[in-house]
């Protein structure tokens, strides 16, 4: 295996050139594949970091039971060309321990959606994601879509926080059958497995109402979860920076426990008709 395993921030320097950094919490997925094979040309070393991180849980959360997969993880960073994988402890990572710390605020962004139903999780994204960049110290950052509003949080905050990476997002890679890769997909028993596929059904149908605006996509994708007996958390329109939707370029959320896991999915859509003779 050519794959280089480090645990601490001293072993992080020396690597000559430009660096791209794939953050993960492991159970890796061809999702997570995808990211590190866009991220791979983008930079000189690419390092895929794996850590679950303890302060994006809250007490209650899945936490202890998230899936820790090692060995696999490093088979799967070894095909998709992954030079270095960061793999620190909670101390490395921790050093002043779990509560006792500077976190990030992620400000009014990081309420709404999943901040609402989630307070604590934001501030914990943003917070290892900012260690992160300082251990690592990388050119360019890749980040999957499905998680659209913490790729906007994280945007904005290394704009921010003028933390010199670009955060680059790569589109959601789905199963055939439409389901959004997710390492909390292994959670679903069959029967959950197969009306899963209620996000991006609903998704889809909220799209094919996308000219009549916001309203009618709502009630489609709501009508679409309702078919699978899927209530969701939230199934919000927004603007593609996730204010208010005017007109145009847009962004449609959901959030929907099915069964044990919580599933997140979202797409582009353009609200209203095109003006007639364009
Ligand atoms: O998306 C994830 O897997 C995590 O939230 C991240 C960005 C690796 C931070 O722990």
């Amino acid at each position: 295996m050519s794959v280089r395993v480090v645990r601490t921030a001293a072993e992080l320097r020396g690597f000559d050139g430009t660096i791209a950094l794939v953050p993960t919490m492991g159970a890796l997925h061809d999702g997570h594949v995808q990211l590190m094979k866009h991220a791979r040309p983008l930079a000189e070393t690419l390092v895929a970091s794996i850590f679950v991180n303890p302060t994006q849980f809250a007490v209650g959360e899945d936490f202890s039971e998230y899936p820790r997969t090692w060995h696999e993880d490093l088979e799967r960073c070894e095909e998709a060309g992954v030079d270095v994988v960061f793999a620190p402890e909670v101390a490395t990572m921790y050093p002043h321990g779990l509560d006792d710390q500077v976190m990030v605020d992620p400000g009014p962004l990081g309420a709404i959606l999943e901040g609402e139903q989630r307070p604590t999780h934001f501030r914990g994204v943003l917070t290892v994601v900012a260690k992160l960049f300082g251990l690592v110290r990388p050119d360019v950052a890749v980040f999957g879509e499905k998680d659209y509003q913490q790729l906007a949080l994280i945007r904005l905050m290394a704009e921010t926080l003028c933390l010199d990476v670009d955060v680059v997002g790569c589109p959601t890679v789905r199963e055939a059958d439409g389901l959004a890769m997710s390492s909390r997909n292994r959670y679903l028993t069959p029967d959950e497995r197969t009306r899963a596929v209620a996000l991006s059904q609903a998704l889809d149908a909220g799209a094919a109402a996308s000219a009549d605006g916001p309203d009618a996509v709502r009630a489609a994708a709501l009508a679409r979860l309702a078919d699978f007996g899927v209530e969701p958390d939230y199934v919000a329109v927004t603007s593609p920076d996730l204010g208010s939707p005017l007109h145009g370029a847009a962004r449609l959320l959901i959030a929907a426990r099915v069964g044990k896991p919580r599933l997140l999915d979202n797409r582009a859509l353009t609200l209203g008709r095109a003006p007639e003779g364009s």
